[in-house]
């Protein structure tokens, strides 16, 4: 019979992509979320992509009571558990908010798996943890740093959460996975991220600006001590990261795990520059891009990115896509989205 997945935040970037990961490779599929940062019209992308319906029920995780019957009707083998608020700036404008959303949301599910007894738990963690490395790239044993923004603590406190929980009962295992950042979409087209609003992303905002939504794209700084004097990340594919969902459920759900706590750096291990991803986005995309150099921005870190070694060794996964063909995929998404609504 096939392993049944709870997949909160389903309909949201990750949560889908890793959806159509997890039917693709067998799994079934039980999707929550609240809609606040998503839309219902993704289940249909997730559906013409693979042929499935998935069961979907628009519950907020912060209701014990409403997640409670979704964990009654179903009997699950796992839960991954994206569903969060995820934008830094708000978060400093609203800082209840997100505590109470991210951390609510977490102890809920783990109530809630206890009680019923699913056993294991997949948790959407951040490179936000190491906040600016001395050394880099970061492993998983690089310390983690004082978060700087209230949904940077989410994270930190989140994994403090399960950390314990795993500690004091035995029936319970999780795997963090600590994204650094994700990018581009379904090489279909038919679905990928859906910013709300002005993004606050690199990517989405390149897209926007090269579709005439935006008219300049703002680089944050040139004078960094980079190479290129612009900002450092690990920007991975969506799908590769949805693909080490799969693979974390599989390792669990085999009895594979080492501990029963375990943290993997889900990366590329390649550092590229700002500018570098302008530049890629124009080479592969035939186009050119309206930008400008401005200021930094309050708060970024200079250079972040993974050493996926113990990703890359224990859980047998790696990034495989280039980033040309992530920066296509970014921008044949924008280009089909308004069909999508
Ligand atoms: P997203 O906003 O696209 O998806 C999150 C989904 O959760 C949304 O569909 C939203 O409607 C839903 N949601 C939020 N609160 C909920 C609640 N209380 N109950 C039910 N549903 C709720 O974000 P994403 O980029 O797909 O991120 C998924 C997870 O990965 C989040 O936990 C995020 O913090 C984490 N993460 C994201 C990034 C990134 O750059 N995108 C990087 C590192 C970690
Ligand atoms: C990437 C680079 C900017 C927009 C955020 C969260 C982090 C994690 C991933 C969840 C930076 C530059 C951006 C623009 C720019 N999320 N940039 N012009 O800041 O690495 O991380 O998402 O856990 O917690 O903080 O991602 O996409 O905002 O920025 O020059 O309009 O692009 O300075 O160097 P970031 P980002």
């Amino acid at each position: 019979m096939a392993k049944r997945v709870l997949v909160t935040g389903g309909t949201g970037y990750i949560g889908s992509h890793t959806t159509v990961e997890l039917l693709e490779a067998g799994y079934e599929v039980v999707i929550v979320d609240n809609l606040s940062n998503s839309e219902r019209f993704v289940l249909k992308g997730i559906q013409k992509i693979t042929g499935k319906r998935v069961p979907f029920h628009k519950v907020d995780c912060c209701s014990l009571s409403r997640l409670r019957a979704v964990f009654k009707q179903y009997e699950f083998d796992a839960v991954i558990h994206f569903a969060a608020s995820k934008a830094v700036g708000e978060s400093v404008e609203k800082p209840l908010l997100y505590y109470r959303n991210n951390l609510t949301s977490l102890m809920n599910i783990l109530t809630l798996m206890r009680e019923t007894g699913v056993p294991n738990l997949v948790f959407s963690s951040s490179c936000t943890v190491y906040g600016q490395a001395e050394k880099l790239p970061v492993s998983e044993q690089t310390p983690r740093r004082e978060a700087t923004s209230p949904y940077g603590n989410t994270k930190h406190m989140c994994e403090d959460i399960i950390r314990d929980s795993v500690a004091a009962y035995p029936e319970i295992r999780s795997i963090a996975l600590r994204y650094f950042n994700p990018i581009g979409a379904h090489p279909s087209a038919e679905i990928g991220e859906l910013p709300r609003g002005v993004p606050n992303n690199l990517i989405p905002f390149v897209t926007q600006t090269a579709a005439g939504i935006r008219p300049v794209l703002s680089v944050f700084g040139d004078d960094y001590n980079t190479p290129d004097g612009s900002c450092i990340r690990d920007y991975i594919n969506v799908v590769d990261l949805a693909k080490a969902h799969v693979v974390a459920v599989n390792r669990m759900t085999g009895d594979k795990m080492k501990e029963r706590y375990e943290i993997f750096n889900i990366g590329t291990g390649r550092g590229v520059s700002t500018l570098e991803v302008v530049r890629t986005f124009e080479k592969v995309n035939h186009l050119k891009l309206n930008y400008k150099i401005v200021g930094r921005r309050a708060g970024d870190i200079e250079a972040v990115w993974a050493d996926p070694t113990y990703a890359n060794e224990e859980l047998g996964w790696k990034a495989c896509k280039s980033l040309d063909e992530t920066l296509q995929s970014a921008w044949n998404w924008q280009k089909h989205l308004d069909g999508k609504k």
